[in-house]
C-alpha cells in the first residue's frame, strides 16, 4: 500500500507516522478539483454554495477558508451621538489608525529617560543624585554611598536656589527629607518656554511629559465615547445558525433605565452585533441554508450593500427605538444544502452566488487508485489526532478502512472502483475501533478492531435490514398486535413515513 510518499517514504507502520498538513484546505480529502476553486474564491473574495449530501466536508472546507484570508484590517464601534443618543454613530478605524492611536497613547505615557539626563535639580529632588558629591545613586539609599551625605537633608534649603535655577519650579507637596516623586517645571525649545513634567515610577526611572504628552493626555480625557462593537482581533469564520433574527443581525440590548444618563447605560454602549456584522472581512457561514429560509432576504440585502443596520429587535425594550445606520458587514458568504434543498434557496440569492461567486456540487466518491488510499490513510491519521482519546491504527487496521470505503462506495453511492467521501461516517467506524482498542487495552488501534468496528458501525436502517430483511418485516415486527387491531391504516401510514434515502 502506497501511503503518502511526499510525506515520509518508508518505515510507515502506523498513522503516527502519516504528517498531517498545516493547511486545512490540505486536509479535506477527495476534493482536490474543489480546492483549486475554493482558493479562488478565497483570494478573490467570492460566495461560495457548497451542495451534497451530509458529512462529507462542507463545513470543513467553509471553515477552512478563513485560513486563507488576511486579517482583518477595520475595527468597528458605536459612537455617542450627544444630540440624538438613540441614533449612534458609527466609526471605522483601520489597523493602521489603531496602531497610531496606540502610539499616541504611549506618548502620552511619557518617555523613560536616564535619571543622568535630565537636570541635576530635578534629579537631585527626585531622589538620584547626592547633592553634595554629585553621585548618581538608588533612590532608597537616603544616606549617599559615596561621601556619607544626607540626600534629603537640604531639601528645603535648596529649594529657593533651585527655584533661581530653573525658573518657575514646583514641588510636588509631601514630608520634608523623601525625595518627591514628581516635579513640575519648565524648559525652554526653540526658544518656547514649555511646561515639563519629571515623574519618578517605581524604584528607578523617571518619566518625561513635554507639552505634546500633556496635550494628549488632556485629549484622551476628552476623546468622545464609544463601545467597539466588532473589535479587530476577532474569528474569521462565522458560523450563523439561523435560530433567531437576533443572533444574524443584531440588536440593541433593553436597559431598564432607558438610558437614563445618569442611571442607565446609553444606547451606543447597547448596540450588539449580529453574525453578518461579525463576519465583516471574514466568513459567513450558514449550514442548511434553507433552514433559515426567512432570513435569506436580509442575507441577500447585506451582501448586496455590504452595510446593515443595527436596531433594537424586541419592541417591548428600551432598545427598539435605537437605529445604528451603517454598519459594515462584507463578508464571504458560504451556503450549504443538499440537492433537495436547492429548489427552496431565494432566487436572488442564487444569482447573486451564480453572478458573484461559485456553486459547486460535492463528489460523494473518488475513484481507487493509490493516491486515494494514501489520502485515506491521512484521514485516519487526522481523525485520530482530532479525536485525541484514541490510539493510532496500524497499518493493516488503516487498510481495513480502506476497504471499508471501497465497500461503501458500492453499496451507498453505487459506485464501483470508488471509494467513498462520506467521511463522517468513516470517521465513526475510526472512533468506534479506537474505543475498542482502549477496552482492549491495546496501545494501536489493529486490524481486529477496524473490522469489528466496521461491521457494528453501520446506520439503524442497514442494521434494520440485517435484522428483519425489509422495513416492512420490522415494522410489522414492531407495532403490538393490539395497535394494529386499533388503527388498520397504521401499516400504510408508517410506511409511507419510511425515509430510505441516504441523502
Ligand atoms: N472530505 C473530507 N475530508 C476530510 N475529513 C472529512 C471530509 N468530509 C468529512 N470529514 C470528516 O467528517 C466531519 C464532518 O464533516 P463536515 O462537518 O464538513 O460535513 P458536512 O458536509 O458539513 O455535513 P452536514 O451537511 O451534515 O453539515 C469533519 O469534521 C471531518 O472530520
Ligand atoms: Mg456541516
Amino acid at each position: 500500500m502506497y501511503i503518502n510518499i511526499k510525506n515520509n517514504p518508508e518505515n510507515i507502520e502506523t498513522s503516527k507516522d502519516i504528517i498531517i498538513p498545516k493547511d486545512p484546505l490540505e486536509r479535506v480529502i477527495g476534493h482536490e478539483d474543489i480546492i483549486q476553486v475554493v482558493k479562488i474564491a478565497a483570494k478573490q473574495r467570492r460566495n461560495l454554495l457548497l451542495v451534497g449530501p451530509p458529512g462529507i466536508g462542507k463545513s470543513l472546507i467553509a471553515q477552512a477558508i478563513s485560513f486563507h484570508l488576511n486579517q482583518p484590517s477595520e475595527e468597528i464601534s458605536a459612537v455617542h451621538n450627544p444630540e440624538r443618543p438613540e441614533r449612534p454613530f458609527i466609526e471605522i478605524k483601520t489597523r493602521k489608525e489603531i496602531i497610531a492611536d496606540k502610539i499616541a497613547i504611549e506618548k502620552a505615557e511619557g518617555e523613560f529617560i536616564d535619571p543622568k539626563n535630565v537636570p541635576d535639580a530635578v534629579s537631585e529632588r527626585l531622589g538620584f543624585k547626592c547633592m553634595h558629591c554629585g553621585d548618581y545613586n538608588s533612590v532608597y539609599e537616603s544616606i549617599c554611598p559615596n561621601c556619607g551625605g544626607d540626600k534629603f537633608s537640604n531639601i528645603n534649603a535648596r529649594r529657593k536656589h533651585l527655584g533661581d535655577l530653573l525658573g518657575m519650579f514646583e514641588m510636588s507637596s509631601g514630608p520634608v527629607n523623601i525625595p518627591q516623586d514628581r516635579v513640575t517645571t519648565t524648559r525652554e525649545i526653540n526658544g518656547r518656554e514649555e511646561v515639563v513634567i519629571y515623574e519618578r515610577l517605581g524604584g528607578d526611572q523617571i518619566k518625561v511629559l513635554d507639552q505634546k504628552a500633556l496635550e494628549k493626555r488632556r485629549e484622551l480625557v476628552d476623546e468622545k465615547p464609544m463601545h467597539v462593537v466588532v473589535p479587530l482581533k476577532r474569528k474569521f469564520f462565522i458560523q450563523a445558525t439561523g435560530a433567531s433574527e437576533t443572533e444574524l443581525l443584531g440588536d440593541v440590548r433593553h436597559d431598564p433605565y432607558g438610558g437614563h444618563p445618569d442611571l442607565g447605560t446609553q444606547p451606543y454602549e447597547r448596540v450588539v452585533p449580529g453574525a453578518i456584522h461579525e463576519a465583516h472581512e471574514g466568513v459567513l457561514f450558514v449550514d442548511e441554508v434553507v433552514h433559515i429560509s426567512h432570513l435569506q432576504r436580509f442575507i441577500l440585502s447585506a451582501m448586496q450593500d455590504k452595510v446593515f443596520p443595527i436596531v433594537g429587535r424586541n419592541p417591548q425594550s428600551a432598545g427598539s427605538s435605537v437605529r445604528v445606520e451603517n454598519v459594515p458587514c462584507d463578508f464571504i458568504f458560504v451556503g450549504a444544502c443538499n440537492i433537495v434543498d436547492l429548489k427552496h434557496i431565494l432566487p436572488p440569492l442564487r444569482s447573486r452566488i451564480q453572478g458573484e461567486g461559485y456553486e459547486i456540487l460535492m463528489n460523494t466518491t473518488m475513484p481507487i487508485n493509490e493516491e486515494n488510499e494514501a489520502k485515506l490513510a491521512q484521514f485516519v491519521a487526522q481523525e485520530i489526532e482530532i479525536d485525541g482519546k484514541i490510539p493510532h491504527a496500524t497499518l493493516d487496521a488503516i487498510k481495513i478502512l480502506v476497504k471499508e470505503a471501497e465497500k461503501r462506495a458500492k453499496v451507498i453511492d453505487d459506485k464501483d472502483d470508488a471509494f467513498t467521501l462520506r467521511l463522517r461516517d468513516l470517521g465513526g467506524v475510526i472512533r468506534m475501533a479506537g474505543d475498542i482498542a482502549v477496552m482492549d487495552e491495546n496501545p494501536y488501534i489493529t486490524q481486529k478492531h477496524m473490522k469489528l468496528a466496521a461491521k457494528k458501525a453501520i446506520s439503524i436502517e442497514d442494521q434494520i435490514i440485517q435484522r428483519y430483511k425489509t422495513y416492512e418485516n420490522a415494522l410489522q415486527k414492531d407495532l403490538t398486535s393490539s395497535q394494529q387491531s386499533v388503527n388498520p391504516h397504521n401499516k400504510k401510514y408508517q410506511n409511507e413515513n419510511v425515509d430510505r434515502s441516504y441523502m
